[in-house]
């Protein structure tokens, strides 16, 4: 950056004002309007009152009145960072998405890293799960693979998720801790919940503290559908490979960082791509059919279980590389608006009830947060490729329909036309059963995989999970929380249960919880 010579001048005030002058522009207002002085309101006398005609200064202050938005209820601290996606090989056997067909392929990519539970204040390295969230802007519109760096989550269902985020983040009435697990309600929840046992020993583990974002996994965690020409189906989990490999700071660090550097990912980030060093991961899939997905004990439509890479070896299909930071944060990172349900044709959906009711939140959310229908116009939203609606209007249209129809059929032969074969379409499941609130019998083993994971660890990383526990359990007030969380590691680690305990100072040892957990798999009386 070059620090440039200012030519200053007092004004009649004696302030000192930089004109323009040489290759600089002249100030303007929003409307373009020359201006002569940004520093003095216009006032009647100099020590008189100012005046409401003084329009460049109502402009100025009303704009700058009017520039937060609302941070995203969930992810709200993010970073991001534009680059590219190659596609290595031709996959059309499984999908007829256009960014699969042609080997060396590159599609413009946009991805925002962020934490789950913090404010947009919040610091890089609290314990807590990583967002990873790439837009693809494929020659087919914009897929969005919203993920995040451990491949589980905490819930089954979409309609648990306002419970599980308001006991996340900071407690109503204190509005405090803004950006640990570590507090009552949190663990409370969790105690009651199941469910979350394996997602759990994920977010206790190092992977909840990553070194950098460059060192991380992505996991797209719910099982989709790729579906080729001949709408035929092959189940899919998608998974980033960081070409760094893995890794993570200790507990210790990790608190040290944050007192000094609450922007440390953000550095690094930054930092790394200023200098070149391109971040890369490598898209994997998982790909198996119904046979397969039948051949487990738990279900595959089921978010809080994993498809172990040993079993089904992940094949590398492409590759990511961030090369180039925005040049506004606010313009790019914070109005980038990621949604599950934009999947190109070739990419669909499964059952799975989480994605299921994310496909219906995020579209909410975007209107909310980014104030209009009209955020697909925004240039970091808006597809890199030819689009055409019958949208028209709504506050900040940019993009209206041209010319007379803006509806169809039409009879002027003008507008854009459906396409049966180039378009969307969905995987023809045939789908039957009684309208209810049901959950099904495959979806009630809570403990074998948090068990797997928690012994596939070395037990180094065994001990970080343990001392987690302690450490997050110790800041929790109430002794019947602390209990049932032990009693669910009871089904995990008899070990790990003990070692927690102890270094709790529990009395006795509880219970093992109750490892048939209810589910509602027939109809209320
Ligand atoms: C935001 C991932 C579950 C609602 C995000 C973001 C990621 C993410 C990465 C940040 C996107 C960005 O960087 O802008 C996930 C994953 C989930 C999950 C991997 C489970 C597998 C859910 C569920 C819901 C939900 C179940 C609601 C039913 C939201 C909302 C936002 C969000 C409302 C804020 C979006 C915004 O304002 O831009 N999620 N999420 N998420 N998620 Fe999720």
């Amino acid at each position: 950056t070059t620090i440039h010579d200012q030519k200053l001048q007092r004004g009649e005030g004696g302030e000192l004002h930089q004109t323009a002058s040489g290759s600089t522009a002249v100030l303007t207002s929003a409307q373009g309007g020359p201006v002569s002085d940004d520093q003095n309101s216009l006032r009647i006398g100099a020590r008189g009152p100012t005046v409401l005609e003084d329009f460049h200064f109502r402009e100025k202050i009303f704009h700058f009145d009017h520039e937060r938005i609302p941070e995203r209820v969930v992810h709200a601290r993010g970073y991001g960072a534009h680059g590219y996606f190659e596609t290595y090989e031709s996959l059309a056997k499984y999908t007829r998405a256009d960014i699969f067909q042609r080997a060396g392929e590159k599609t413009p990519a946009f991805v925002r890293f962020s934490t789950v539970a913090g404010n947009k204040g919040s610091a890089d390295l609290a314990r807590d799960v990583r967002g990873f969230a790439v837009k693809l802007y494929t020659q087919e519109g914009n897929w969005d693979i919203v993920g995040n760096n451990m491949p589980v989550f905490f819930i089954q269902d979409a309609i648990k998720f306002p419970d599980l985020i308001h006991a996340a983040k900071a407690e109503p009435n204190s509005d405090f801790p803004q950006a640990q697990t570590a507090h009552d309600n949190f663990w409370d929840f969790i105690s009651l919940t199941p469910e979350s046992m394996h997602m759990i020993m994920w977010a206790m583990s190092d992977r909840a503290i990553p070194r950098s974002l460059r060192f991380m996994e992505g996991f797209g965690v719910h099982t989709f559908r790729l579906l080729n020409a001949k709408d035929e189906s092959t189940f899919v989990k998608f998974l980033w490979k960081p070409k760094l490999g893995l890794q993570s700071v200790a507990w210790n660090e990790a608190v040290k960082i944050n007192g000094a550097d609450p922007d440390f990912h953000r550095r690094d980030l930054w930092d790394a791509i200023h200098a070149g060093n391109f971040p890369e991961w490598e898209l994997q899939l998982q790909l198996f059919d119904q046979a397969f997905a039948d051949s487990f004990d738990f279900d595959i439509l089921d978010p809080t279980k994993i498809i172990p890479e040993e079993v089904l070896p992940p094949i590398a299909v492409g590759r990511l590389v961030l090369d180039r930071m925005p040049d506004n944060f606010f313009a790019e990172t914070e109005q980038v608006a990621f949604m599950t349900q934009n999947v190109p044709p070739g990419v669909d959906f499964s059952n799975d009830p989480l994605l299921q009711g994310r496909n219906f939140s995020y579209l909410d959310t975007q209107i909310k947060r980014l104030g209009s229908t009209n955020f697909t116009h925004l240039p970091i939203n808006a597809p890199k490729c030819p689009f055409h609606t019958f949208q028209q209007d709504g506050h900040m249209a940019m993009r209206n329909p041209v010319g007379r129809a803006n509806y169809q059929p039409n009879s002027w032969d003008e507008g854009p036309r459906e396409s049966p074969q180039k378009g969307f379409r969905s995987f023809a499941e045939a789908e039957a059963g009684p309208k209810a609130r049901l959950r099904p019998e495959s979806f009630a083993d809570h403990y074998s995989q948090a068990r797997q994971f928690y012994i596939s660890q070395h037990p180094v990383e065994q001990g970080h999970i343990a001392s987690a526990l302690t450490f997050e359990l110790s800041k929790v007030q109430t002794p019947v929380i602390r209990e049932r969380i032990v009693s669910h590691l009871l089904n995990i680690d008899d070990a790990l249960a003990r070692k927690v305990a102890d270094a709790l100072g529990l009395k006795a040892m509880p219970k093992p919880a109750d490892a048939a957990a209810p589910t509602r798999t027939d109809l209320p009386a």
